[in-house]
């Protein structure tokens, strides 16, 4: 977790590249699983939940190559492990996602139960009820689901409610299952989209999917495949938010505007000027010099196309600065307002109701010390310091936000983090790895290292600073990533050691709540 200074009141101006969608990636990383062939993933985002899954993955057995910064080529021929440990669950739930392609091609999984995060409990019922229904025995020992099938069967299911991983979960357990998987309150959303499209290239027949019924009919066996994972709507819309907020005009370029009408639609109707200037580009103008203040509308988060929940509270930082009165209600989870009280803390006008806040604008916001709960409420406080006056200090701040720090940086306001040297270094149109925290590196596994750095040094130079071996490479454009120091959890004695000791188990894995 991160701590960012940032010193707002300046308007945003220039243009900023999308990254691929995270939540995308992250079932795409896990379908992988699926074949022992090479799976080839391109536009994966450098985020820690996918740095957490590609863990995940050679945990299991896989090998994965990142022959550039957003390309993944994993192949899960060697898989000699079915266990997704608490370890990785509690840091990314979802991990979760590895129980279908794992019972779907093994037979077998065992992935530690994800309990509740900062926005919600999250039970996975209906994942756990979907695969029963297949045919898989399921237990729960010592909070670890033990799942096991000869070979799952074709089914009916309904899911009582829409969800997004449960869908996932069972289009990937499903494709390799004996008969037609019919799936029906099926979830919609693009990224369930980019699964099946990569599923099918993989050899899979899948119908239905971007509707509530997606029917699946089982093969033998899937093959390798090349896939590019969507934009990020959500990093779209956070974006849109920004440039609207701060008065700002930013360009918006490799997004895919059609995966966020109804977040476009309502930041229209409350005044930001949206424009879209190509397939993939959007101009967005804030409300500039007239200053003239938005309009406040309510809005009522809704699985898609309606308007998503992790947009809510990025909209919220929006609302207090709306003329007026608005009521933003929160279907999908039950507790993910916790970002309210602290932009009250900014001075924020508002009345934090069980499902609902009710915001009163427009508020001047002042800069003050704030804690991020979640991703997205991390992404709302930053929002709302850029708008504030003076310095806003935001303590906890989830993974994602590296990438927006330093794409806004870009953009020349200011957000600093403290965190420590190593990440106050800025590099311009450059890319930092840390070496000493890659897992091949740091297990002495010199051919896997060498062939790190022999996947990152186009255009890349080696350089040390404060003991560390760094990295710099100018393939991508304005980021800072730091990975996480913890080695691969691939060694069995290794996780014997770390079992026992949970002291060690804390120091190596990062610890931030794992809601995503
Ligand atoms: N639910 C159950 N039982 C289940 C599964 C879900 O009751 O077995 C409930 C949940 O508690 C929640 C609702 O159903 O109230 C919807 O949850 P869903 O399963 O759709 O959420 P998810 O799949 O765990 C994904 C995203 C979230 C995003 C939600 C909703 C990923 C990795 N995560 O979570 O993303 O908010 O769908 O769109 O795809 C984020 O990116 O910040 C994030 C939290």
């Amino acid at each position: 977790m991160d701590k960012f200074r940032i010193i707002g009141g300046k308007k945003l101006k220039g243009g900023v590249a999308i990254s691929g969608a995270k939540n995308s990636a992250l079932p795409c990383l896990a379908a992988a699983l699926l074949t022992p062939e090479t799976v080839t993933l391109r536009n994966v985002p450098y985020v820690r939940d996918l740095i957490t899954m590609r863990r995940l993955l050679e945990d299991l057995g896989c090998t994965v190559l990142v022959p550039e910064l957003r390309t993944h080529q994993i192949n899960a021929g060697t898989v000699e492990d079915y266990e997704a440990p608490y370890e990785l669950v509690k840091t990314m739930r979802a991990s979760v996602l590895a129980l279908g392609p794992l019972l779907g091609r093994f037979g077998q999984a065992s992935v530690s139960l994800p309990g509740g995060c900062a926005i919600g409990q999250r039970p996975i019922d209906l994942h756990l009820m979907a695969l029963e229904k297949m045919g898989a025995k399921i237990e729960l020992r010592g909070g670890v689901v033990e799942a096991g099938a000869s070979r799952l069967r074709g089914a009916d299911i309904e899911f009582e409610t829409v969800t997004v991983t449960g869908t996932e979960n069972v289009m990937m357990a499903a494709a390799l299952a004996d008969g037609v998987t019919r799936i029906s309150n099926a979830a919609c959303e693009p990224e369930i989209v980019d699964l099946a499209e990569l599923l099918t290239k993989m050899g899979a027949k899948i119908e239905g999917a971007s509707t509530p019924t997606i029917t699946v009919t089982g093969v033998e066996r899937l093959g390798g495949a090349d896939h590019t994972i969507i934009p990020d709507r959500i990093e779209t819309g956070t974006f849109i938010v920004a440039a609207a907020i701060t008065g700002g005009e930013v360009e918006i370029t490799n997004c895919e505007p059609g995966h966020l009408q109804s977040v476009i639609e309502k930041l229209r109707e409350v005044g930001v000027k949206i424009e879209q200037t190509g397939r993939d580009k959007l101009r967005v103008a804030g409300n500039g010099e007239s200053r003239a203040p938005y309009k406040a509308a309510d809005v009522t988060t809704a699985v898609y196309p309606g308007f998503p929940t992790d947009m809510q509270a990025q909209y919220m930082a929006l609302m207090t600065q709306a003329e007026g009165d608005s009521v933003i209600t929160e279907t999908i989870f039950e507790n993910r307002f916790m970002h309210a009280a602290e932009l009250m803390r900014l001075g924020a006008q508002m009345r934090i109701n069980s499902r609902s806040v009710d915001v009163h604008g427009p508020s001047p916001l002042t800069g003050a010390q704030l804690i991020a709960s979640d991703l997205r409420a991390s992404a709302s406080l930053v929002l709302a310091g850029l708008a504030a006056e003076g310095e806003t200090l935001i303590d906890r701040v989830r993974s994602k936000i590296e990438d927006r720090r330093s794409k806004i940086e870009d953009r020349r306001s200011k957000i600093e983090d403290r965190v420590g040297a190593r990440k106050a270094i800025l590099y311009p149109r450059s890319s930092i790895f840390d070496l000493r925290s890659q897992p091949a590196f740091s297990s002495g596994n010199t051919t896997r290292w060498l062939t790190t750095i022999s996947a990152v040094t186009t255009n890349s130079f080696i350089f040390f600073w404060l003991g560390r071996v760094y990295i710099a490479s100018s393939i991508n454009s304005s980021r800072i990533i730091r990975r996480p120091r913890a080695p691969t959890l691939r060694s069995q004695a290794w996780r014997a050691t770390a079992r026992k000791a949970s002291s060690v188990k804390r120091n190596l894995m990062p610890s931030h709540s794992n809601c995503f």
